[in-house]
């Protein structure tokens, strides 16, 4: 066992204001001898270090774990790889039931678990079933509750299912954010094959018709709910060779608009939120090379790339109470890349 301090995972993606992250990693060293380290970081400072074991037999940790079950150290000292247990001092959605589409991978993942950590009861909804079966185990690693729903959004059937399934299993449903996508990459309009334009437009902008015109009923039988959707800053300004990406995600701005005009006075807010460059699977090739990153991120006002975290706290925020007076808006989530 070592107790020296562990070497710098990506934290600062995680650290926030307001939170406190309880971090247990866990490494497999030649010789399949597991080696636990731990460590506590609050807003952004590493305040403890020590093995996992006298971090989680620490009072003042577990204090300060704000989450709905205190730590317990067999369960989360098993979990086979780096966990981050984020305890946030709010919990926004205390039993709230929340859809997320395309949440097998990077930001629906990370705004999945994110949701499940302020008290969501999360769907976690993706085509490729093994990855929402990877997100859920996250989310219940770290003690949150959340259920699998392997739908293809672009089919109206598994989209009805998706929601229908989410209010029999939690008896509500409060928060549906569209995140899945789909787009040919490096296409001009004239090298954009049809079969490529209407698969980009029925997985990235239908898909977000589906699901607010199955969620919504259900929402407004309860009072209301919030839609957050994932748009692009390439439905804002021009980003090349993209032109079924760019259409689609252009109409999930209009769509945005349309929906929280018609369902406003019945409760439901619908806002939009257009990520610029964020390290995720999707821009694994771009991340692969770091010049072409170096020359990215030099036009970002803040200096760096996006993390998956950076959208979610934008998507939590738009789905909280907290922006009750905010509908049909887009919040541009780029590091400050359109202002420059
Ligand atoms: N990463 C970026 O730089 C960036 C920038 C702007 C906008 N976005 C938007 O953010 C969202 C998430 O992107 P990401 O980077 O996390 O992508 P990602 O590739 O990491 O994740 C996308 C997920 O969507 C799922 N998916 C694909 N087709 C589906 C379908 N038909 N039905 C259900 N699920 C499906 C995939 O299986 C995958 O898990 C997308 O809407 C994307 O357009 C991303």
């Amino acid at each position: 066992m070592s107790s020296e301090p562990p070497s710098a995972p990506r934290w600062d993606s995680l650290a926030a204001d307001g939170l406190t992250l309880v971090l247990v990693e866990q490494n497999v060293v030649p010789g399949l001898k597991i080696v636990t380290r731990g460590y506590v970081l609050t807003a952004g400072r590493i305040t403890t270090t020590g093995t996992a074991e006298q971090l989680m037999a620490d009072p003042a940790v577990i204090e300060s774990y704000s989450g709905r079950r205190r730590i317990d150290p067999r369960r989360d000292a098993m979990t086979p790889t780096t966990t981050a247990l984020v305890r946030p001092a709010r919990n926004r959605f205390d039993g709230r039931a929340v859809v997320v589409t395309g949440a097998g991978s990077g930001i629906g993942r990370q705004t999945a678990v994110q949701f499940a950590a302020e008290g969501g009861l999360v769907t976690v909804a993706d085509i490729d079933a093994a990855a929402a079966q990877e997100t859920v185990r996250l989310v219940t690693a770290a003690g949150g509750e959340a259920r699998v729903s392997v739908t293809d959004v672009a089919d109206a059937g598994a989209v009805r299912a998706m929601i229908d399934d989410t209010v029999a299993a939690y008896g509500r449903l409060d928060v549906l954010h569209n995140n899945a996508y789909w787009a040919p990459q490096y296409t001009s309009v004239t090298e954009t094959t049809e079969e490529q334009w209407e698969r980009t437009i029925a997985v990235t902008l239908t898909s977000v018709y589906l699901g607010c015109r199955f969620a919504i009923p259900h929402m407004v039988e309860r009072g209301g709910g919030a839609i957050v959707n994932t748009a692009s800053t390439a439905a804002l300004v021009a980003s090349p060779l993209f032109a079924a990406y760019m259409a689609a995600k252009a109409g999930v701005l209009g769509l945005t608009r349309s929906v929280a005009f018609d369902y406003g006075k019945q409760g439901i807010r619908c806002n939009a939120v257009c990520p610029g460059l964020i390290e995720t699977p999707a821009t694994a090739r771009v991340f692969a090379d770091p010049e072409r990153v170096a020359w990215l991120t030099d036009k970002i006002v803040v200096g760096r790339a996006g993390q998956p975290t950076d959208v979610a706290n934008a998507v939590l925020h738009l789905a909280s109470d907290e922006s009750s007076f905010t509908t049909g808006q887009t919040l541009v989530v780029d590091g400050g890349r359109l202002i420059g």
